[in-house]
């Protein structure tokens, strides 16, 4: 009965808790509402859901249309973005505001994003310019030109920065794959670009053993692009020749993942267990890249007494022969 009780009371409490959270979430984000946001409404009450109702001025009633998916914004994505405080009209003609949009304002030319960020102190840090350069000689870029922008990665409405920001690797290698997953996995996008056949990416590597378990603790452009060391983010994807197929690039002392992947973490101290690249181990155990020069010592002098156990053993042996 008394555990009963409690029970119950605690569950109360906790919606009690959980009730006045909520209020108070409510009560936020209706004051926090920007006016950019505001603004915004006007396009996302169409483009935020799969249906939009317009007015059908010569049969004179009120229709419900479906909205195309490529067509439509994932509101919460939008407002986590790198742009979340812009209007829609930021990057878009102010013309959109009417429906039927005009055939002149669907065919603008979107901004690029050295048009606002080129040559800005603020976001020095990033390198815009070595990164359109890299861009530039990229396998996607040299062979698609016009139909390949930055745009093409960069999902104008939910790209947002993670390697810079996120300190859990996983998340940071989740999020970047995706940036290529979602093309090379999806027909439709990947033959709005190409004419060929989408090549089947589990298949085309099929070589790495295990390859789910590499997926998840390595980035595509750690073997796919060339490393530029004063770039965080490296952004010459080369044609799938030069792609790293070696494992020792890896699995090795001088693993490339501690140039790429790890190297905002390799600031942090060493802790003294004599592993090598110890950075990664936060992450993940790489054969070969994480050897510990105590487990080694240790097992060569494990290997060094088992000669010693065998010579002496024949020895005895010898001597003690019975004739
Ligand atoms: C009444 C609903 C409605 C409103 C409001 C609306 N749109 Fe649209 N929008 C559509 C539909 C439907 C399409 C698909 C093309 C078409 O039918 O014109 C579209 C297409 C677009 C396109 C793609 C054009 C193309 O052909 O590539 C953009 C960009 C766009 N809208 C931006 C906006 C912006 C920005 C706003 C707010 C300033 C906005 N829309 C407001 C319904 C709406
Ligand atoms: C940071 C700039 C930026 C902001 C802010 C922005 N867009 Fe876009 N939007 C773009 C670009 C660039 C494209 C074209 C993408 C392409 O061609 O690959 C685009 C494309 C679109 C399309 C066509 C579908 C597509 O994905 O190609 C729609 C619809 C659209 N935007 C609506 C909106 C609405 C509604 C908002 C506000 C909630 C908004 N956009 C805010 C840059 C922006
Ligand atoms: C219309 C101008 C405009 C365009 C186009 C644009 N940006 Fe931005 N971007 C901004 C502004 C302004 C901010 C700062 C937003 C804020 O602080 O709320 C920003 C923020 C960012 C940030 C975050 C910076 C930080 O310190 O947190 C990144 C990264 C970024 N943009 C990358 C891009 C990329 C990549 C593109 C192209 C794919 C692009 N931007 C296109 C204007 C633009
Ligand atoms: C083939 C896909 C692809 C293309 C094309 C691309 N990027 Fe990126 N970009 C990425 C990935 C993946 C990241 C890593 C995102 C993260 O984890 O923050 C990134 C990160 C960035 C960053 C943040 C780097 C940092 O130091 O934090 C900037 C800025 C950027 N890209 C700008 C651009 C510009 C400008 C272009 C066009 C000239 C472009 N990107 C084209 C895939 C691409
Ligand atoms: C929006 C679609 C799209 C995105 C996003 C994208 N790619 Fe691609 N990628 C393509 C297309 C299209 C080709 C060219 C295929 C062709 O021409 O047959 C290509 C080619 C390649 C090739 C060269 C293959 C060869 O034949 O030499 C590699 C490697 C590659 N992509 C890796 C990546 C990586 C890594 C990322 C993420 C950082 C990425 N791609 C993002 C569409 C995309
Ligand atoms: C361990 C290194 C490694 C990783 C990680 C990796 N690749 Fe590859 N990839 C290769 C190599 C090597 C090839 C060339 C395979 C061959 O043909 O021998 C290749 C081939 C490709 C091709 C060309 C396929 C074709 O034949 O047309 C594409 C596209 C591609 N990779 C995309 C990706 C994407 C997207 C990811 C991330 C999800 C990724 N790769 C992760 C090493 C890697
Ligand atoms: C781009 C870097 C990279 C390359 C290239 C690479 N690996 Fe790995 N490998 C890793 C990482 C990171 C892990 C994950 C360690 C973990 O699970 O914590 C891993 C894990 C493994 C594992 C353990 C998987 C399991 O089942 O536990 C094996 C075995 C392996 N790799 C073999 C290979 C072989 C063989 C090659 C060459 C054909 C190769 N790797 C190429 C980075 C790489």
């Amino acid at each position: 009965m008394k555990y009963a009780d409690k029970l119950i009371s605690g569950f109360l409490l906790i919606l009690l808790v959980a009730g006045a959270n909520l209020l108070k979430g409510e009560e936020k984000s209706v004051v926090t509402k920007t006016d950019n946001q505001r603004a915004n409404d006007h396009c996302l009450k169409c483009h935020a859901h799969n249906h939009f109702i317009y007015e059908n001025t010569v049969a004179k009633k009120q229709v419900k249309h479906k909205m195309e998916p490529g067509l439509r914004i994932d509101t919460v994505l939008f407002y986590q973005s790198n742009h979340k405080n812009f209007k829609c009209t930021d990057c878009h003609s102010e013309d959109f505001g009417k429906w039927p949009h005009s055939a002149e304002v669907r065919m603008e030319t979107p901004m690029l994003c050295l048009d606002c960020h080129g040559g800005d102190e603020k976001y020095a840090k990033f390198q815009f310019e070595k990164i359109e350069a890299e861009f530039a000689q990229s396998t996607h870029a040299t062979r698609h030109g016009d139909s390949f922008s930055c745009w093409t990665c960069h999902e104008p409405h939910t790209y947002k920065i993670s390697a810079r920001n996120d300190s859990v690797i996983n998340k940071i290698i989740a999020y970047d794959n995706n940036i290529c997953l979602s093309c090379h996995n999806n027909v439709n996008k990947f033959e709005l670009i190409s004419d060929n056949a989408k090549p089947n990416i589990i298949a085309k590597h099929d070589w790495l053993p295990n390859q789910a378990r590499h997926f998840q603790n390595v980035r595509c452009i750690e073997c796919h692009a060339h490393k530029k060391d004063s770039l965080l983010v490296a952004h010459n994807i080369m044609p799938k020749e030069k792609a790293v197929k070696l494992c020792q690039e890896c699995h090795s002392k001088n693993s490339i993942l501690m140039n790429s992947l790890y190297q905002y973490q390799l600031k942090s101290k060493a802790t003294g267990l004599g592993f090598d690249n110890e950075k990664m181990l936060d992450n993940s155990y790489v054969i070969g890249a994480n050897r510990n020069i105590y487990l080694n010592r240790i097992s060569i002098a494990i290997f060094l007494l088992t000669l010693i156990g065998i010579a002496v053993h024949t020895l005895l042996r010898i001597i003690f022969k019975k004739h």
